[in-house]
């Protein structure tokens, strides 16, 4: 890390992602200059989380404890002063929240906020503030019900999909507040605001509530993402006087405002240092990575995300548009893959005696294409496409039900890889001379993985320093969010940052190998997916 200037300005960015709270600092020339972390499930056990989540036992229902977020952000602070962190140059701050996941704060919440004692932390001070305690997160799929209700109001899948930049998902805030309406109302009724992850994070360092910006607020199923405001249709199809708790949205590069005095007095933070509004994980990641038109960066985080920038929005029925994060007009694609790194750990832990090295080693030491083996593992029901369970075929497309461990490792990294890709494709993502891809996330760390990634996609692979993108992109999103109302564009504001560093190029027979083989993968999901609907 780079040394600085003992007073010379910071720009701080924060992440309340799935299992974890992460912070990281950057001086003005863009030098990561602190990072810290808070794991939810080893440091907060008192919460009794795994993975940073409660699944139910319906096996549908996810949520997290929301006071587990408010005392991750005591935890991380206090750690950043002992460890001698110069709040007081801090200029900006801003952050990131896993997308999709709601909280209910609960009537007089607000006041509290505004009236925080700095000799107490926020845990203390904010444990009566939320009327759910328990919000529902991106892994939920409960919403079915509410999801098709959404739908016919709306006039269909694909016009909804023209409206909110996505057809109805289980995952998205709106059909999650549908569901607390109708399954808890006396909590509903006592619920004064409603925030996304990203703007509950941001409103805990402004002392007040925090608009939800256009970027995240395209995961809600509620947001018109061309006119950049609430749709009256889906507000009204979800809750009466819905658009009073969710607040006006804003643009995601505005300042909301200064740090609250709260944190100012407690961490010593200035009064001068702006809170730029806050938006979702994955649009902090494109920030993170200074995304070029033609990129496409690939996050291996619990959950796998890819995603692009856009000029303009082409929803579909698969796969997301949302505002972009950065581009007052700019839009980006995703596609969220939920067998992730989850499923990657249970391989390893199976196959692999739960070593990170045994498991690269078992893709360095079996060939490209896997003998014409091809693996689908979803764990837990699959977001792209909507299929579940275990499905391996052979060379000949017959169904088998063991492998060696060695092929199973690169069945399903190739598998999952081949996935991410057939949907790319399917989302009018070409593959051309000048990809490149941008990996992230914390399976990003994995060599032997990322190679199998260059290969499949044919194309080399980039990483940044940080594995944590979306950290670094809120703390870039702060830094520009001091300028951006004079008109300066991201990636100008950004032209210092760290070039990402290539890592991977595809193997000479890579295309060979994997053009045929992703057409077999193809038509072996079709069947995979007519199995998971009988
Ligand atoms: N060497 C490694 N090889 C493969 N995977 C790894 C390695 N090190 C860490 N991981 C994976 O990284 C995952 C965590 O990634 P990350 O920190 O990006 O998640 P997150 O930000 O909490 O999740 P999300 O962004 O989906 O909310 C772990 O679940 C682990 O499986
Ligand atoms: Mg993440």
């Amino acid at each position: 890390m780079a040394a600085a200037e003992p007073d010379s300005p910071l720009y701080l960015g924060l992440d309340f992602s799935t299992q974890q709270l992460k912070a990281v600092a950057v001086d003005g020339d863009l030098g990561p200059v602190h990072q810290d972390s808070v794991q939810f499930d080893s440091e907060l056990p008192e919460f009794r989380t795994q993975g940073g989540v409660h699944i139910h036992p319906d096996g549908l229902t996810v949520t997290s404890p929301v006071l587990m977020w408010v005392k991750a952000l005591d935890l991380l602070l206090d750690r950043m002063k002992a460890a001698g962190f110069g709040f007081s140059r801090v200029r900006a701050l801003s952050g990131s929240g896993q997308q999709h996941g709601a909280v209910f704060w609960r009537t007089g919440a607000a006041r509290t906020l505004t009236q925080l004692d700095p000799g107490q932390n926020l845990h203390q001070q904010l444990t009566d503030s939320f009327s759910v305690q328990d919000s529902p997160v991106w892994m939920d799929s409960s919403t079915g019900p509410q999801c098709d209700a959404l739908q016919e109001a709306a006039g269909g899948a694909m016009r909804l999909a023209d409206i909110t930049g996505s057809r109805a998902y289980e995952r998205f805030t709106g059909n999650q507040i549908s569901k607390v309406r109708q399954t808890r109302p006396d909590q509903f009724q006592d619920t004064e605001r409603i925030s996304l992850v990203s703007s509950f994070g941001a409103s805990l360092f402004l002392g007040r509530y925090a608009a939800i910006d256009y970027s995240d607020g395209s995961g809600m199923n509620l947001l018109d993402i061309r006119d950049r405001m609430w749709s009256q249709l889906c507000l009204d199809a979800t809750a009466a006087n819905l658009e009073r708790l969710l607040g006006e949205p804003c643009p995601s590069t505005a300042v909301l405002g200064p740090v609250s005095s709260f944190l100012q007095h407690r961490y010593g933070f200035s009064g001068s240092c702006s809170v730029v509004a806050f938006t979702g994980d994955n649009p902090a990641s494109l920030a993170g990575m200074c995304l070029h038109q033609g990129d496409i960066a690939v996050s291996l985080g619990t959950s796998d995300t890819l995603f692009l920038s856009l000029s303009e929005p082409r929803p579909s029925l698969e796969g997301h548009v949302f505002c972009s994060p950065v581009e007052p007009d700019g839009f980006m694609a995703l596609l969220c893959f939920k067998n992730g790194s989850l499923t990657r750990e249970r391989v390893r832990d199976r196959c692999c005696s739960g070593s990170w090295d045994v498991f690269s080693q078992a893709l360095d030491r079996t060939p490209l294409g896997n003998h014409g083996n091809i693996g689908f593992y979803f764990d837990t029901m699959e977001i792209t496409p909507p299929a579940v369970g275990l499905h391996r075929f052979d060379a000949n497309d017959r169904q088998v039900s063991s492998w060696s461990p060695e092929l199973e490792v690169r069945a399903l990294v190739e598998g999952q890889f081949l996935s991410r890709r057939l949907h790319a494709e399917r989302l009018g993502y070409s593959i051309g001379s000048g990809t490149r891809v941008l990996a992230t996330g914390g399976a990003s760390a994995n060599r032997q993985i990322l190679q199998v990634l260059s290969d499949v996609f044919n194309a080399p692979v980039y990483t940044i320093d940080l594995s944590d993108s979306a950290c670094l992109g809120s703390a870039y999103r702060a830094l520009h969010g001091l300028v951006a109302d004079s008109g300066v564009s991201f990636l100008d504001q950004l032209r210092n940052a760290p070039e990402p560093q290539q890592v991977c190029r595809p193997h000479r027979s890579a295309p060979q190998v994997y053009d045929l083989m992703l057409r077999r993968f193809a038509e072996l999901e079709q069947k995979v997916l007519e199995k998971s609907r009988i």
